[in-house]
């Protein structure tokens, strides 16, 4: 006869077992690892205490009664990452599909009340195939955990990784939270799957052309990150997770800096063409710039015409947001827009200061662009530029024409500090397409409309190709070296440590969508 601990531990060893050996094998040969390997990487050893372990679930209709659901499909608990508290769930794909019945359900929603309490972050590892069908109404408890992703929002951080399945009811959770990592050729992540839009729509197509990391990354920008594989997803998540604080009334995590943060950086001297027609690589700038050449991309392979990364400057989060040449042209558009003001709006929440790096001949201009509501889309970075209250430095390393000067934080739109390299030059809009307005006339009237318009052109950029103008209107604070921009950051920044902003006493705004 057994001991009461005895029975315990035996009861304890066959839960921890998942859906049993066949079912873990079977997710071994899809590539993915089980709910407890990965939360295995994720903590510090040893440092998990997991929560509702001996949960049942009480469904008995559609065959239920006879099916047993170690923790009923899901690992709850909380653990250190890095030394750090963190609480995450983990869907077990084992065990019915990681589907989400009634008591699956309440057990995410009790551990996402207590890190709320608790003011800890949240990782969710997603792996479920959606709602559990046997069980039809428990879908309220999707709506609890969408309710508490929109009230946790801004107060700490929360993290979703797609490793699996994440259909229906399981994708609007991750799409409410602050970063979403998808792994490569295992993540499906949709409204609703291929038999549903052949049936509703006629269209044919297969799960990883629907739902699938690229998709996401590339075209729906709804993945923030794609993964290798498990391991490398975890990885990610750690490393996203350093930036930011536990919740919005800390500060950041700060790391030991090696290298002088009075350094000068001699290669950005030369990093701007001496054509304005040539391009170069925004990132090389942002990785000169970055502790030991460090930055983290958010959404890489999304609207590449603007970059926007995580880094640290003499060991603190920063949030660069910088126009990319290398893209159309590095112009403002639509999705540039929605991506930046995303990230702004991320940063700013928890209290991460933004950089601004612009090299912006403008809005992107067209019929499709404005047909689509490029009003709208650009509007929802502009505010949130001007509401970001943490430090905002804009740096104009060479073009600032037009509405984007809005988006990229210059003057008006409350930066802190703006800087200008001697390459900066702004205006209105680009020389060639003012000249084409301004001396419409006079061109019209050449009798060489050619060499007129290029005369008249070289005058309009002679006036405003160059940062003095703006500087003598205050406009720009300082003017620097691009080999000092890395100190004058870290200065700067340092003196805006404890910027405090006084807010109107109103509920929330209505921010524009
Ligand atoms: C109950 C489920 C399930 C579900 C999977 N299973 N999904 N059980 N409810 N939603 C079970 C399977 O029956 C199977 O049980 C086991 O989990 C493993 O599933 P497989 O199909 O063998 O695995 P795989 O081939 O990897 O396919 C995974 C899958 C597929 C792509 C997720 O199972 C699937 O398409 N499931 C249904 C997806 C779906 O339509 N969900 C409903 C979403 S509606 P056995 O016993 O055979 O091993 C929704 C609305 C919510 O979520 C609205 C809230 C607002």
């Amino acid at each position: 006869m057994s001991t009461p601990n005895e029975e315990f531990l035996a009861k304890r060893e066959k839960l921890l077992q998942g859906g049993g050996e066949a079912r873990i094998q079977k997710q071994h040969e899809k590539g993915k690892l089980t709910a407890r390997e990965r939360l295995d990487l994720l903590f510090d050893q040893g440092s998990f205490m997991e929560y509702g372990l001996f949960v049942r679930h009480r469904a008995t209709e559609f065959g239920m009664d006879k099916v047993d659901a170690p923790a009923d499909g899901v690992v709850t608990g909380f653990g250190t990452v890095n030394g750090r508290v963190v609480y995450a769930y983990a869907q077990d794909a084992t065990v019915v599909g990681g589907s989400l019945g009634e008591m699956h359900g309440i057990k995410i929603v009790r551990l996402m009340e207590e890190a709320i309490r608790a003011g800890k972050p949240i990782i969710a590892l997603n792996d479920s195939g959606g709602a559990r069908i046997q069980e039809g109404n428990d879908t309220k408890l999707y709506l609890d955990i969408f309710r508490l992703n929109a009230y946790a929002s801004g107060y700490i951080p929360q993290l979703s990784a797609i490793m699996g399945p994440c259909a229906g009811g399981g994708a609007y959770s991750p799409a409410l939270t602050d970063f979403i990592i998808n792994v490569d050729g295992t993540s499906r992540m949709f409204v609703t799957g291929p038999a549903v839009v052949k049936s509703v729509t006629g269209e044919v197509i297969d799960d990883e052309a629907l739902g699938g990391a690229r998709v996401h990354s590339r075209i729906s920008g709804v993945c923030h990150r794609v993964a290798a594989d498990d391991a490398d997803c975890i990885e990610q998540l750690k490393l996203m997770l350093s930036f930011f604080p536990d919740n919005c009334r800390e500060k950041p995590p700060v790391y030991r800096c090696s290298e002088d943060p009075d350094k000068l950086v001699p290669e950005l001297d030369t990093i701007i063409p001496e054509d304005s027609r040539k391009v170069f690589d925004v990132r090389r700038v942002i990785e000169l710039m970055a502790d030991d050449g460090f930055y983290y991309e958010i959404r890489p392979e999304f609207a590449r015409n603007i970059v926007v990364a995580l880094a640290r400057l003499n060991g603190r989060s920063v949030g660069f947001i910088a126009n990319q040449p290398l893209y159309k042209a590095g112009s403002m558009d639509m999705n540039a827009a929605d991506k930046a003001a995303q990230f702004v709006n991320l940063c700013d929440a928890f209290g991460i200061p933004l950089v601004f790096l612009s090299d912006v001949p403008g809005c992107l201009p067209g019929v499709d662009q404005e047909y689509a509501g490029v009003l709208r889309h650009g509007a929802k970075m502009v505010y949130a530029v001007a509401n970001a209250t943490v430090p905002k430095i804009a740096l104009t390393m060479r073009k600032m024409y037009g509405g984007a000067s809005a988006c990229m934080c210059e003057k008006g739109m409350g930066p802190d500090v703006v800087l200008s390299w001697p390459t900066a030059q702004s205006a209105v809009m680009g020389a060639a397409g003012a000249a084409a307005i301004v001396f419409r006339k006079e061109i019209a009237a050449s009798d060489d409309p050619a060499r007129t318009r290029a005369e008249l052109t070289a005058q309009y950029e002679a006036a405003f190709n160059n940062p003095y103008r703006k500087a003598a209107r205050e406009y720009t604070d300082m003017i620097i070296l691009p080999s000092e921009t890395r100190r004058v950051l870290i200065r700067c920044l340092k003196a805006l440590e404890n910027k405090q902003v006084e807010q109107l006493p109103k509920k929330h705004g209505n921010m524009p969508v």
